[in-house]
């Protein structure tokens, strides 16, 4: 069996939560698609398998991927060092929110704490030029975002509102041009940065 697929069952069955199979296909078809697309952040490394798939994509890509947790983060060093990708994916033992760099971005996967989405885009505005895509995945929730009555658990419920204020912000936000795919992974955005000058369009104002 391929290494890949052997990090992928391992995951799925240690019930650690990479993306939905048909999500992460659309996020490796929109690199494969977009060729200028070389540095990638990722928000949620887990054990790494979404940042080894997208560097595998082309050579030439870096991925600085950033974890929270300490054992999630040694499991996708060890990952990352087996496919030997170390040179290329650059694994951060820190909370997404607190990351500081001054690089500069093509796309930034958010896939962290989901009621973090509004603090990640934020913070991260800075390491992005117009052009950069933002991509958002669980924004659906297992469907409970639309639909609340799917969970009667109260953690759950105020996450998923979070979600959809988060969704509908971004949807209205004039900085980018976004698309929504429902059925995609868990409910993914695609959010690209327009090119824009007035104060209110810098700051996410509308
Ligand atoms: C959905 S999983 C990531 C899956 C991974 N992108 C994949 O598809 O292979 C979310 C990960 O984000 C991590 N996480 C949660 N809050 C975080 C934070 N504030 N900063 C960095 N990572 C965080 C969790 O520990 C978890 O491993």
């Amino acid at each position: 069996m391929d290494d890949l697929q052997k990090i992928h069952d391992a995951a799925r069955e240690d019930h650690v939560p990479i993306m939905k199979d048909d999500g992460m296909a659309f996020l490796l078809a929109y690199l494969k698609e977009h060729e200028n697309i070389r540095d990638i952040l990722e928000c949620g490394t887990a054990v790494g398998y979404s940042a080894i798939n997208m560097a595998e994509v082309r050579w030439d890509m870096t991925v600085d991927t950033l974890e929270i947790d300490p054992e999630m983060y040694e499991t996708a060093c060890r990952n990352v060092k087996e496919r030997g990708l170390q040179d290329r994916v650059n694994c951060y033992l820190c909370d997404a929110a607190e990351f500081q760099t001054d690089k500069i971005y093509d796309l930034i996967f958010i896939d962290a704490a989901k009621s973090q989405y509004r603090r990640y885009m934020e913070h991260f505005f800075r390491n992005t030029m117009p052009g950069t895509v933002f991509i958002f995945d669980n924004l659906n929730f297992h469907g409970i975002v639309d639909d609340p009555q799917l969970s009667d658990n109260r953690g759950t419920l105020q996450m998923t509102r979070k979600i959809r204020n988060f969704r509908e912000h971004l949807l209205n936000d004039s900085r980018f041009e976004t698309v929504y795919y429902p059925d995609t992974g868990d409910g993914v955005a695609v959010a690209k940065r327009k090119k824009s000058s007035s104060f209110e369009e810098q700051s996410g104002k509308q």
